[in-house]
C-alpha cells in the first residue's frame, strides 16, 4: 500500500528502516505522548522486532511515514474486537524535527478514508493523552469530534493523566 500525501508518502515499513527508527523514534518526547508500547529507550533489536511484526501476518496496519525516502514517522489502524469489531483505533508519530508542518495532519486525513473503505467500521477513534494538544488539534483538523473524557485512565512515566477521546464516524 501507498499513499501520497502533499507532505510524505505513507508506506510499507521495510526492514532497512531500522535505522531511521532508532534515530528518530529514541527520543523521550516522542515517546511521552504514546503507550508504553512504543519502547523508550528504542534499540536496534526494537525497530527489528516491530518492522518484522508490521510486515508479517497482522489484522492491523501499520505504515511509515516517508519522506525523501526516510521513515520518520509512524502511522497505524487497531480493529478492537468483540463487541466493538466495528470499531478502530487510530495511532500516529512524527519525528521531533518535522513537528509543526502539518505532515501528521495529512497524514491522518489522507488516511481515513482508506481506513473506512478496508475495514468494516462505524467508527474510527483515538485515546489522546491530556498532556497532547497538538495531536488533539490533528485530530480536529481531520475531522474527528471531542468525546469524553476519561479521568486517570493513562499511567504514563509515574504520572496518571487524563484519556480524551476523539472520534470519527463513517
Ligand atoms: C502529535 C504529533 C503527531 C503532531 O504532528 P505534527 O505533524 O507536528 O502535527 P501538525 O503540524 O499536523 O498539526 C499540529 C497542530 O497542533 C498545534 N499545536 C502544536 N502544539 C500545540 C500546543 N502546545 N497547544 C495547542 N496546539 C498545538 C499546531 O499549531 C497545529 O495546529 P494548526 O495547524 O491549527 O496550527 C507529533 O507532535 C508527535 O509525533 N508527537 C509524539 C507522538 C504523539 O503524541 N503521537 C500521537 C499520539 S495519539
Amino acid at each position: 500500500m501507498k499513499i501520497v500525501t502533499p507532505s510524505s508518502t505513507l508506506r510499507e515499513w521495510r526492514m532497512q528502516d531500522a535505522s531511521s527508527l532508532v534515530k528518530h523514534g529514541n527520543n523521550v518526547n516522542v515517546a511521552a505522548t504514546l503507550r508504553d508500547a512504543f519502547p523508550s529507550p528504542y534499540t536496534p533489536e526494537d525497530a527489528r522486532r516491530f518492522i518484522a511484526m508490521a510486515t508479517g501476518p497482522t489484522p492491523d496496519l501499520f505504515l511509515a511515514i516517508d519522506i525523501g525516502g526516510e521513515a520518520v514517522g509512524g502511522v497505524g489502524i487497531h480493529v478492537l474486537n468483540d463487541v466493538k469489531h466495528r470499531t478502530a483505533e487510530i495511532g500516529y508519530w512524527l519525528a521531533e524535527p518535522f513537528w509543526g508542518r502539518g505532515i501528521a495532519t495529512d497524514a491522518v486525513r489522507a488516511l481515513v478514508p482508506v481506513e473506512f473503505g478496508r475495514y468494516d467500521i462505524n467508527r474510527l477513534q483515538a485515546g489522546i493523552f491530556s498532556t497532547n494538544p497538538a495531536s488533539m488539534r490533528v485530530l480536529e483538523k481531520c475531522g474527528f469530534s471531542r468525546e469524553a473524557v476519561h479521568k486517570d485512565a493513562i499511567f504514563k512515566n509515574g504520572v496518571f493523566l487524563d484519556e480524551v477521546l476523539y472520534v470519527r464516524f463513517r
